[in-house]
């Protein structure tokens, strides 16, 4: 019937459903060739940029080889085994010259990042910043130190792109007011690191440099977002290096590649001239933090940032210097600990480090007080991821726009791009089934006024007074918690967001925290985490163990943290752990 009705009309109006048909075929196939060019026209930008990177690494190749050949006698090996304690005392005495250091370090680096993809770019004015250090009339506390730093994190006449391709012509007009402090104070910028593409994610991945691998095993991830940097430092390429922060991307690399990283409290350290992931994003804070071998290297890399010149460059920042009593008490300190935040149960391998931690800790004469963080599933759904996805993933999915998506972004993506009411539905349908999943959908659907945004960030307020006021009930002065590792799986971060509640929380909180390699798996927490169940022995803490399992011999880290603008007590915690667990090894 409606058939015949179609032929009666279709035999009537010939000419014009034919030309109709055509149109619509003509506008069908120039939109899909439209995309068609877009996509090769990025294409040939991120190939261009790739070629650029070769040339970048090849120059790495020339200076350092023509610096060996000038300098034959100088020690590689010795100048790269020394802690930045050390090698800063020899740069300042005049025993050994920048260039014996920066050198050899270009080679390692060079090494590291062919095993590992870390960096993006080699910094070509290396010998004019050598010149320029040379000129010091007082020598800064980082007199002659090479440093790496995030790829997006400001330097002049490059792109900070988050792996992000529209970002490859901007190119920076000044530097950072980090990069900036870090010139002034002697320090030689070497290298900028790989990071994943918009930050958001725990593995650093992005279609214009690739994926980074962790340096202790190439088939592992280096966790992001400053996983280049982890992978970079915990490779022996660079001293002294710079992450951010906003939900443990500082804390996780530097956990996964066996590092020390400290996230300081929120704008201790100028964040001007660091494309930020989420733009506009106020209730959790990005933060820019050191991350390096040792916690000596962090303290004076703290030591050299909290100064007049920052706190003039940036008059938003605190002019705190950095307090040295604080740091150097020896007072036993009362530290809070919890096992487990109730969400992840942590794997055996970062149980065991954690308990051995606590151990010692207790036996140094230190008060080991249980602490519990407040409501961690509503911490982390209600108000972090909330907050995160504010806008309901807008931001983000402008970013991804007329882009090629890293394929561990793609859920991501997807998730960015659902309208709210399928966000809704979806949660709805999926909570009898898969109520984690759930929860994290309907996180995601965002503020729908901006009366309900600020009552978001009164509930992010409120949580903050009460975990202070929890802490402040046991009279805490720090406290001690686990952190995620082994490295995992690559593939795997991306699937558990969720688990990364552990560092999540300080975020919230906007306290410092920082993280200490302690250890490394074991046989037998490799045998114990076949009968890890989880609390909820879902999917998720099923993948979870998948992500981690074949880790024997990773490294291994735990957590410390202290309340706000207390920066130096948790870095005290923090080298108190480094050291008992040093003394440790030395005994056994
Ligand atoms: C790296 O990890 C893989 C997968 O877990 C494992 O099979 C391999 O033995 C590890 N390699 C090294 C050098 O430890």
């Amino acid at each position: 019937m409606l058939c015949n009705k179609l032929n009666e009309f279709l035999t009537e109006h010939e000419v014009e459903s034919r030309i109709l048909a055509a149109l619509g075929l003509c506008v069908a196939v120039s939109l899909y060739g439209l995309k068609w060019i877009r996509k090769r026209r990025i294409l040939k930008r991120i190939n261009q940029e790739k070629k650029r990177r070769d040339m970048s690494l090849q120059l790495m190749e020339k200076l350092a080889e023509k610096f060996k050949k000038q300098n034959p006698g100088v020690d590689s090996r010795r100048i790269l085994s020394m802690s930045l304690q050390e090698l800063t005392e020899k740069l300042r005495d005049g025993s050994l010259s920048p260039e014996s250091v920066l050198y050899p370090y270009v080679k390692k680096a060079l090494e590291v990042t062919r095993d590992t993809n870390c960096i993006t770019v080699f910094m070509n004015d290396c010998e004019t910043q050598l010149q320029e250090v040379k000129k010091q009339k007082q020598k800064g506390l980082l007199y002659g130190v090479p440093v790496s730093i995030k790829e997006h994190v400001g330097y002049q006449g490059h792109p900070s792109t988050c792996g992000l391709v529209q970002y490859l012509d901007e190119l920076e007009e000044e530097d950072s007011v980090i990069v900036k402090v870090l010139k002034k104070q002697g320090a030689i910028i070497f290298a900028k690191t790989n990071v994943p593409q918009t930050l958001i994610c725990y593995e650093t991945s992005n279609p214009i440099y690739g994926l980074t691998t962790n340096p202790h095993n190439h088939t592992k991830g280096a966790a992001g977002s400053s996983g280049g940097e982890g992978a970079l430092i915990g490779g022996g390429g660079s001293i002294l290096g710079f992450g951010t922060d906003i939900g443990g991307s500082i804390r996780l690399p530097s956990s996964f590649c066996g590092i020390a990283g400290l996230k300081p409290t929120p704008n201790r350290l100028s964040l001007h001239g660091v494309r930020p992931c989420v733009d506009g994003m106020l209730a959790v804070l990005l933060c820019i933090g050191p991350m390096a071998r040792d916690v000596d290297s962090l303290v004076l890399c703290m030591k050299a940032l909290l100064c007049d010149e920052m706190f003039k460059l940036d008059p938003r920042v605190p002019p705190l210097p950095f307090n040295e009593e604080v740091y150097s008490t020896s007072q036993p300190l009362r530290i809070g600990y919890y096992e487990t935040d109730g969400y992840t149960l942590p794997n055996p391998a970062m149980r065991r480090v954690f308990l051995e931690t606590k151990k010692l800790l207790e036996e140094a004469g230190h008060m080991l007080i249980p602490f519990k963080p407040p409501r961690t599933e509503y911490m982390l759904n209600e108000l972090y991821m909330k907050s995160l996805f504010g806008d309901g993933g807008q931001t983000l999915s402008e970013k991804f726009k007329n882009n090629i998506v890293d394929q561990r972004l793609r859920d991501l993506c997807l998730l960015c791009n659902l309208p709210k009411i399928v966000k809704k539905i979806l949660a709805f349908i999926l909570k009898p089934l898969r109520p984690r999943y759930a929860l994290s959908l309907s996180s995601a659907q965002g503020a729908s006024c901006v009366k309900d945004h600020w009552k978001q960030n009164t509930a992010v307020e409120e949580y903050q007074t009460e975990f202070i006021a929890e802490w402040r009930k046991l009279n805490l002065d720090v406290v001690l918690a686990p952190m995620l590792g082994p490295a995992f799986n690559p593939g795997y971060p991306a699937k558990l967001l969720s688990a990364a509640s552990y560092t999540m929380l300080y975020n919230l909180v906007g306290f410092p925290a920082g993280v200490v390699p302690v250890g490394s798996v074991t046989q037998t927490d490799e045998e114990e985490l076949k009968n890890y169940k989880g609390h909820f022995n879902d999917q998720l803490d099923k993948l979870f163990v998948k992500a981690v399992e074949g880790g024997l011999g990773l490294p291994l880290s735990v957590q410390c943290a202290a309340l706000p603008y207390q920066d130096e007590l948790c870095l005290r915690l923090m080298k108190e752990v480094e050291t008992l667990h040093q003394n440790k090894k030395k005994k056994a």
